[in-house]
């Protein structure tokens, strides 16, 4: 196997060492290209371009393979927690018994918020749309916790860590109880993440709140199926701001507004509104109609990496069939979702593209069943992904060749031209 690839331009050719990894595509190294031939590469998506080297999660978008440090993404979610997960993506290792217990620990007596922090809130209307309220909120973090934003200190470091993924929850279940009228809910050290969060989000001083086991699950198994994706928009967001040595708060709260935009994160909402949108089986015809058109997008569906099936898309769909059954509730929308799978799984527009259903498509009719309303959908979503995006902050920062994202371009406006007085213009 040659371990370079030569890139000839003109007379010249220019050799481009190609690195291996442990599995998936190798990679040409262009590092010196710009330096030794004055041209650089064009990639505006990254539809081929690998912007780092990671040892966290590995996707295989033809075989729908998803690993998070070489476990299989269906084993995690059936036997794993969420909590363990994150264990697992920001040390590389499933813990042992004690390492978990330590962990647990660390984790859940971080989960309370500096008091004065809660009137943050009260700046926003009630109707702030709660990924607004995330944004603010994490951003404004370190303005609470500056003992902890020297990112060269590890210690540090490690503690951001653990108060962005203990903190998460608070303030997520709190935007959601600011936009009900409902007051705050303290967290319990006693309860397990996922449980805490359930309570924080649904339980009210007027009586006790009785824990769902099955929702329970469900809840921590959501947060693992979003847990981190490779060198997804956001992702890359927070790589890139880390990059310039900003503050873990500032790199999250950038993935935060990152992760709204509806072709990423905020897709499980504009899936869920689709549906709502086409109300019943007899309309999917029509719709589907609209977006072979062109008028719009099959929300849910489709990814840049999956071009077979999503795995967490499958384990999503028998999620949402639990919590639907445990609750029962016989919704409509489910019928709608099933049968648009189907009719798009058999049209070759879908098939010809290679569309198939993402994470998004089942989560938001889950979400709704268990009580959240629809502009809560992508706060759950950056909930879980913050493991992710701090694994993956954590590793760019302790990588040796860490450089700061500075990409280029191809310049194509006006070239050099002196300046004109107003009264000669026109
Ligand atoms: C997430 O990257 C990640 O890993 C993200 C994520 C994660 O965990 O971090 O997995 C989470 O963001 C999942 C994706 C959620 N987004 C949606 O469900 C929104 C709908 N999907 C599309 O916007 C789209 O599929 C993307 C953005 C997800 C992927 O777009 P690509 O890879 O840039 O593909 P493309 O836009 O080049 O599409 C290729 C073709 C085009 O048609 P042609 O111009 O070639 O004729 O497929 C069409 C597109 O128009 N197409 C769709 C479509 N998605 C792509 N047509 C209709 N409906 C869709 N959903």
């Amino acid at each position: 196997m040659t371990d370079k690839a030569t890139l000839t331009i003109g007379d010249k050719n220019y050799d481009l060492p190609i690195l291996k990894g442990s599995t998936g595509p190798d990679v040409l190294d262009v590092r010196k290209l710009y330096g030794d031939s004055d041209h650089f590469t064009f990639d505006p998506g990254f539809t081929s371009t690998a912007s780092c080297e990671s040892k966290i999660t590995y996707i295989d978008g033809d075989a729908g393979i998803l690993l998070h440090r070489g476990y299989p993404i269906d084993q995690l979610a059936e036997k794993s927690s969420f909590l363990e997960v994150c264990h697992l993506l920001l040390n590389g290792e499933l813990p042992t018994a004690d390492e978990f217990a330590k962990f647990e620990r660390n984790i859940t007596y971080h989960t309370m918020l500096h008091a004065q922090f809660d009137s943050f809130f009260q700046g926003f209307r009630r109707d702030a749309h709660p990924m607004a309220v995330m944004t603010g909120a994490v951003g404004a973090l370190s303005a609470f916790y500056a003992d902890s934003l020297n990112v060269d200190d590890p210690k540090q470091r490690e503690i951001s860590a653990h108060r962005l993924i203990a903190k998460m929850p608070t303030i997520a279940a709190r935007a959601f109880q600011y936009s009900q009228g409902r007051p705050f809910v303290t967290p319990r050290n006693e309860l397990s993440y996922s449980e805490n969060f359930l309570r924080m989000c649904f339980s009210v001083p007027a009586e006790d709140w009785v824990p769902n086991p099955v929702l329970t699950r469900a809840m921590d198994r959501i947060f693992i199926l979003h847990a981190d994706h490779e060198q997804n928009a956001s992702t890359s967001t927070v790589r890139l701001a880390g990059s310039s040595g900003a503050h873990p708060f500032a790199c999250i709260a950038a993935g935060i507004a990152c992760l709204w935009g509806p072709s990423h994160g905020g897709a499980n909402q504009e899936a869920l509104e689709m549906l709502e949108e086409i109300g019943s089986v007899e309309n999917i015809p029509a719709y589907v109609q609209g977006v072979k058109d062109r008028k719009y997008k099959l929300m849910g569906f489709g990814h840049r990496v999956y071009k077979n099936f999503d795995p967490r898309a499958k384990v999503m769909q028998k999620t949402c069939y639990e919590v639907l059954e445990q609750l029962g509730i016989n919704d409509p929308l489910l019928h709608v979702a099933m049968e648009l799978e189907k009719v798009a799984l058999s049209d070759p527009f879908f098939i010809d593209r290679k569309l198939y259903p993402n994470i998004d498509f089942y989560s938001g009719i889950t979400l709704r069943a268990m009580g959240f309303p629809t502009n809560m959908f992508t706060v759950l979503f950056a909930l879980a992904r913050t493991v992710g995006w701090i694994s993956q902050w954590k590793e760019m920062f302790e990588d040796p060749s860490r450089k700061i994202g500075r990409p280029r371009q191809l310049y194509t406006g006006a070239t050099q031209r002196d300046y004109v007085p107003v009264d000669k213009r026109g």
